[in-house]
């Protein structure tokens, strides 16, 4: 299974970008096409700490996936690539993993990483996922797709399935985890100012081709390219400022919620009342925010 093109080359070779060290190059940022999330150090940062809240529940699903030594994984607008790094040391160099991401800047730091961890097995790739066969061309079929929350982002999710059925050998896996009915992201007790910031997010994703509720489309999508739904779950989490998880929503309105205002989404007046909502209750214990719901899909390819 393992693509030798991938084993023992020098990391160098392999980039499609240059490989940026650093966390703050503000004049890369700007270069980076618009997902709508930014590619900043603040947003790295968020991805870094999301991954180890939602680890377990990915490495449950590979587990699922019968993921093993020495396959081939293709990890789907891997970002920075937190997911990767987990996913490279559980095919070992006998396998491979290579990650998409349209940000130059998160697949450079992926590909420093890689570098930096010894991991040869894993490289990074900048282009656009709706461009997977193209992008792709050189390489062969992989054992399991992982998509975390990319097609949600994406103006064309049946693109994205398309190629990913396309990559997948006969028998491999796609494994997505994704937001359907996000309007289930609140607080208790309620707040009309925090399911308001909630209907702009969406708002914000939907006027740039990005659908909040995409999951609900998945099962369609993935059968009309011949791979069979096997798995079908949520994942729902609830946080009282005590837990990690509270940091999970606190950390997404602490970064996102400025940048609606700077998108037009929001007032500043908004955005200051809603920081100031969360930190109170952080430290409520009779309050609590409840996550926005994660979907679940294990696909086969037939
Ligand atoms: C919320 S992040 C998730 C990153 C990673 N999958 C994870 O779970 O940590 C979404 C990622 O999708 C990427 N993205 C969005 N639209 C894309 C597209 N059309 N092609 C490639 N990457 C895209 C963004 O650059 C970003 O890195």
């Amino acid at each position: 299974m393992t693509d030798p093109s991938l084993i023992g080359e020098p990391v160098e070779t392999r980039l499609t970008e240059p490989v940026k060290t650093g966390l703050t190059e503000p004049a890369e940022v700007a270069a980076d096409p618009e997902y709508v999330l930014g590619t900043g150090t603040d947003e790295l940062e968020r991805l870094a700490f999301q991954h180890r809240l939602w680890s377990d529940v990915a490495h449950q699903a590979w587990r699922a996936a019968k993921l093993r030594i020495g396959q081939r994984v293709l990890d789907v607008g891997c970002g920075p690539g937190f997911a990767s790094f987990d996913l490279a040391q559980w095919v070992t160099r006998r396998g491979a993993v290579v990650g998409v991401d349209e940000s130059s800047r998160f697949v450079g730091h992926l590909n420093h990483q890689a570098a930096a961890r010894d991991l040869p097995q894993l490289s990074g790739r900048v282009g656009d996922v709706q461009q997977l066969p193209t992008l792709l061309a050189d390489q062969a079929p992989f054992d399991l797709a992982y998509a975390r929350w990319v097609l949600c982002f994406v103006k064309d999710p049946a693109a994205v399935v398309a190629g990913i059925a396309q990559q997948l050998r006969p028998g491999g896996y796609a494994i997505v985890h994704d937001y359907f009915h996000y309007d289930s992201m609140t607080v208790a007790p309620k707040s009309a100012l925090h399911d308001r910031v909630v209907a702009a997010t969406k708002r914000s994703w939907e006027d740039r081709g990005g659908n909040t509720d995409v999951g609900g489309e998945l099962p369609r999508l993935f059968a009309a390219h011949g791979c069979r739904c096997l798995h079908l779950d949520t994942h729902a989490r609830v946080a009282r400022g005590e837990d990690s998880m509270f940091h999970w929503p606190e950390m997404w309105w602490g970064t996102y919620a400025p940048k609606l205002v700077a998108m037009n989404y929001l007032s500043q007046g908004d955005c200051d009342e809603l920081l100031q909502l969360m930190a109170e209750i952080g430290r409520d214990p009779h309050r609590f925010v409840h996550c926005p719901t994660v979907y679940e899909f294990i696909f086969q390819k037939l």
